[in-house]
């Protein structure tokens, strides 16, 4: 299938109350691991390129990779932007071919994330692609001391509102108290479900949940069998995906786990033979690994199945 635009697919996911994973993908083994997890799973899929992993790809490369695994897939691929900064990020995006762009003007003032994000929405929809904008300062709830503090960095439901209505994006990252990275919670996992339900409510459109790696102990220790060393590393329980998605989140974004399965996968490999000099068997185990991880998120957000 050609790349499909997130816009065609986000009904579905809101009126049915499933996640679409988005899977960041920086080289040839991650692009063919997420297209090949989507298709066993038969689950609609984003495959996100950050503005670093274009940087290291090429926009170029990462296109005609993702466009040739589209082609082969019998499910929707969509090729999304994650974390656009300026306009002229989005604007290359949409220009090489993307299908989805996100602009983050969440470190701006509300009116210039607006400003910003309604000049991308413009230019976007345009083109026929989609938008996601970014409201509230993703990072832990108990990272905050005061209630105050904790109001002042999670998404605020009515600005979330306004921000809909002058922007008109097509879905809204939300902060609900996840953060980017392998270390999102000094204790326990605490999410605002309850804030995701109102912003829901509120704006009735599809909401996006960032930071949303689990940071699995089982791949955390066994990159510490094999030499690494990623201690205090905490992410979000499989019930809190769960719980997101019957709150309201239509897309849930994923590059930390991705990273952590690839390193420990080329750790084992690296450690039980060391001789091996064959880039195809020191990467393809972790690509097979990938794919797996992928392929269980899937079902995790209920998306399985649905393409
Ligand atoms: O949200 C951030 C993503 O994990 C992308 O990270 O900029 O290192 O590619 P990156
Ligand atoms: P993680 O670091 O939790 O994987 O989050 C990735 C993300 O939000 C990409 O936009
Ligand atoms: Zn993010």
């Amino acid at each position: 299938m050609p790349l499909e635009s997130l816009k065609k697919l986000y009904p579905a996911a809101n009126r049915s109350r499933y996640a679409i994973g988005q899977f960041n993908v920086n080289n040839l083994e991650f692009v063919q691991a997420a297209i090949e997890a989507a298709t066993e799973a038969k689950a609609p899929i984003i495959l996100a390129a950050s503005t670093s992993a274009i940087k290291y790809a090429g926009i170029d490369y990462l296109m005609a990779m993702v466009r040739a695994g589209a082609a082969k897939a019998p499910v929707p691929v969509v090729l999304h932007l994650d974390h656009g900064a300026t306009f002229e990020d989005a604007r290359n995006c949409v220009d090489a071919g993307f299908t989805s762009v996100m602009i983050d003007g969440s470190h701006l003032p509300f009116d210039k994330n607006i400003e910003l994000t309604a000049r991308v929405v413009e230019y976007a929809h345009a083109h026929g692609v989609s938008v996601e904008g970014e409201l509230g300062r993703l990072g832990g709830i108990e990272d905050e001391v005061s209630v105050d503090a904790k109001d002042a960095h999670l998404t605020d439901p009515a600005q979330a509102v306004e921000f809909a209505r002058k922007t008109g994006v097509d879905a809204l990252a939300v902060a609900v108290g996840t953060s980017h990275g392998a270390y999102k919670f000094k204790g326990e996992a605490r999410l605002d479900f309850e804030r995701i339900s109102l912003i829901k409510k509120m704006t009735e459109m599809p909401l996006v949940l960032h930071g949303a790696s689990g940071v699995p102990e089982s791949l955390t220790q066994k990159i510490a069998k094999y030499g690494g060393r990623l201690p205090g590393a905490k992410g979000l329980p499989d019930d809190a995906y769960r719980k997101a998605v019957e709150s309201g989140i239509n897309k849930i974004n994923i590059d930390t786990d991705l990273r952590l399965t690839f390193v420990a996968e080329v750790r084992q490999v690296l450690a039980e033979n060391p001789q091996e000099i064959d880039p195809r068997k020191i990467l393809g185990p972790a690509r097979q690994a990938i794919k797996e991880i992928i392929k269980s998120k899937i079902t995790l957000l209920g998306s399985a199945g649905r393409a």
